[in-house]
């Protein structure tokens, strides 16, 4: 019976994240996960204090430093743990909601 139920779970789970996901995506999301840079890199990654202006930066600078952050072959210190978090659609959308910003 339990064994049955959590089968169940995993199919769902696995196809909330097949490619289908994509198109049924909600149109804020890349907004929203942005919304977890804003903590240090400021209000849609528009920074004004030590950290790097996310805003305007373009779609493919972000993907690609997210991208090598995650790998580790970018140095950091807090990035590389972050950007583990993140599979490539989701970098993809932060990236094209951060490349739309304005910088201050
Ligand atoms: C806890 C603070 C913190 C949070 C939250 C954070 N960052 Fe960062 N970010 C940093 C720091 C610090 C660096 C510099 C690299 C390092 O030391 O890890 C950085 C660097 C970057 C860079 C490289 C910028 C450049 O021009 O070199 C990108 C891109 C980036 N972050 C994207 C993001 C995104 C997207 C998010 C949200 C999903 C995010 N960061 C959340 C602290 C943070």
């Amino acid at each position: 019976m339990n064994a049955k139920f959590s089968l169940l779970a995993c199919l769902a789970v696995a196809s909330a994240s097949s490619p289908s996901w994509a198109q049924t995506v909600d149109p804020n999301l890349g907004r929203n996960m942005a919304a977890n840079c804003a903590n240090c890199h400021g209000t849609n990654g528009a920074s004004v204090g030590g950290t790097a202006v996310l805003a305007g930066q373009s779609r493919e600078t972000l993907v690609k430093a997210l991208t090598e952050f995650r790998e580790g072959k970018r140095p950091a210190t807090i990035m590389h743990q972050l950007s583990k978090g993140y599979s490539n659609e989701q970098i993809a959308l932060i990236a094209a909601y951060l490349s739309t910003q304005k910088s201050k």
